[in-house]
């Protein structure tokens, strides 16, 4: 095949250097925000009078039956090409010949790269704010089905204190709510165009770069040339934001791994999204958790793939920042697919409030509340936390918990014991009190999924 860039050289290379030069396979993806750019870049250069109306319009004419051809797959991509731009760009010649080759006046793929990536991620960063707010929609539903449902809280996966579930729920969809804040600001970080920076130190023609930037949908363009071409921060900061859902997605999946399991039994996966054994007809496995928790290597290896690959280059443009679409595009498809995936899964699964609140029941979750009874009568917190904490290994020898003592036996550890300690020690008690805000008190929690749903409903409005 003829090389656009024979030049130089007659552009004769090796089949193997063409197939590993070439980046057709990952980039043909973006050939509808190719002849986006490409048709602004010719309207452009008409109305600065480097093209003709009448060439402008022929050009575009073309672009968009291309764009249609390729939609409707009368247009097949050929994977011979070299990328998504010089195969857009061969078609366009063959289709009108001469005329095509002026559309790459006053461009050079090097910006034009950079302005389809930021298109395409556009598009991508909404697919994925959407599937976000999905999510949390999920598990807001959830959380409002399970507000009064006591379970322990952990930590150093110990019990700790009686909370709710919903409450352990919302914590992840704050979670959830920051990735789409992140990956908001990340979006508008990105939305300057390069377009007009050509291979890096701009173009003697007089091209207007705001005028592309705008048709474009971009909030402007970047201002030195050589930036525009060399940056890849964007990609970064989007692999970053990407790996830190898919470290939420992973410590989700985790939880969700360890109450499906005999051992705790407060949930069970709708058999929709479990899977179960060749060999062991008793199993129903998390695999989805499972696959979302080893997914999330697999992005933080994308991001550190990208950062590697940026850390020694020199300026301006160099080819192995061809790769970067290779990560950055594995990452997008990969948490896309976890989030489409875990928002159902979320959605559907049952909750086994009986088993939480036994659990609860055990492992002196209450001990706290004894101390602050005590504190609240007077007693040094140090001293009634001491003081608590012998109770609790007398009972542990014992075989028994806080609410088998006897308010005599209470007596022999401090007289400021009294009949309403019972009362004060209930694990409704010891939820309902934690008043403060952002507690897991019931009033507090209810406040949690009103204002949840407020925000879901101003997202989706
Ligand atoms: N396929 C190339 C990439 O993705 C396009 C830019 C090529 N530029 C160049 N100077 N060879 O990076």
């Amino acid at each position: 095949m003829e090389k656009m860039w024979a030049g130089r050289t007659a552009g004769q290379t090796s089949a193997l250097a063409d197939d590993f030069n070439s980046s057709i396979h990952i980039d043909s993806c973006m050939y509808k925000e190719d002849i986006k750019g490409s048709m602004a870049h010719a309207a452009m250069l008409s109305q600065v009078g480097i093209l003709t109306g009448e060439e402008a319009d022929r050009i575009i004419a073309a672009l968009e039956q291309i764009a249609l051809d390729i939609e409707s797959g009368a247009l097949p991509i050929d994977m011979n090409a070299e990328d998504i731009h010089m195969f857009v760009e061969s078609v366009l010649t063959k289709r009108i010949g001469d005329l095509g080759k002026k559309l790459h006046t006053a461009r050079s793929r090097n910006d034009q790269v950079a302005v389809d990536i930021r298109l395409y991620m556009r598009g991508k960063c909404e697919e994925i704010q959407a599937l976000l707010l999905d999510l949390i929609d999920a598990i807001v539903s959830v959380a409002d089905a399970h507000q009064l449902d006591i379970m322990p809280g952990y930590t150093h996966l110990q019990r700790a204190q009686p909370i709710v579930f919903a409450h352990h729920l919302l914590a992840y969809a704050e979670m959830f709510r920051r990735d789409l804040t992140r990956v908001e600001d990340a979006k508008a970080r990105m939305n300057v165009s390069p377009l007009g920076a050509c291979a890096l130190a701009g173009t003697t023609y007089p091209i207007s770069r705001s005028m592309t930037s705008k048709a474009l949908g971009f909030d402007g363009y970047a201002t030195n040339s050589i930036d525009a071409v060399s940056d890849r921060d964007f990609c970064v900061e989007l692999l970053s934001c990407f790996s830190i859902i898919m470290m939420h997605l992973s410590r989700f999946s985790e939880e969700v791994i360890l109450w499906t399991s005999w051992e705790f039994a407060y949930v069970e996966l709708d058999d929709a999204y479990t899977t179960g054994s060749s060999i062991m007809p008793q199993k129903k496995n998390s695999d989805m958790a499972e696959l979302v928790r080893g997914k999330t290597g697999r992005v933080y290896g994308d991001l550190m793939g990208t950062l590697t690959m940026l850390k020694g280059l020199p300026l301006a443009y160099n080819k192995d920042m061809q790769e970067d679409k290779e990560s950055l595009f594995d990452a997008t498809e990969t948490v896309s697919r976890c989030l489409e995936i875990f928002a159902p899964m979320i959605r559907t699964m049952k909750v086994k409030s009986e088993n939480m609140y036994r659990a609860a029941q055990r492992g002196f979750i209450n001990a706290t509340d004894l101390a602050d009874y005590l504190t609240k009568r007077g007693m040094p917190f140090r001293t009634a936390y001491k003081t608590v904490g012998s109770i609790v290994s007398d009972c542990i020898a014992a075989g028994k918990v806080l609410e088998d003592l006897s308010l005599e036996a209470y007596k022999a550890y401090s007289e400021l014991f009294d009949q309403d300690l019972y009362e004060e020690i209930s694990l409704k008690t010891c939820v309902s009190k934690r008043i403060s805000e952002g507690a897991t008190g019931f009033a507090s929690v209810e406040k949690q999924i009103k204002d949840f749903k407020i925000f879901l409903n101003e997202k989706k409005g």
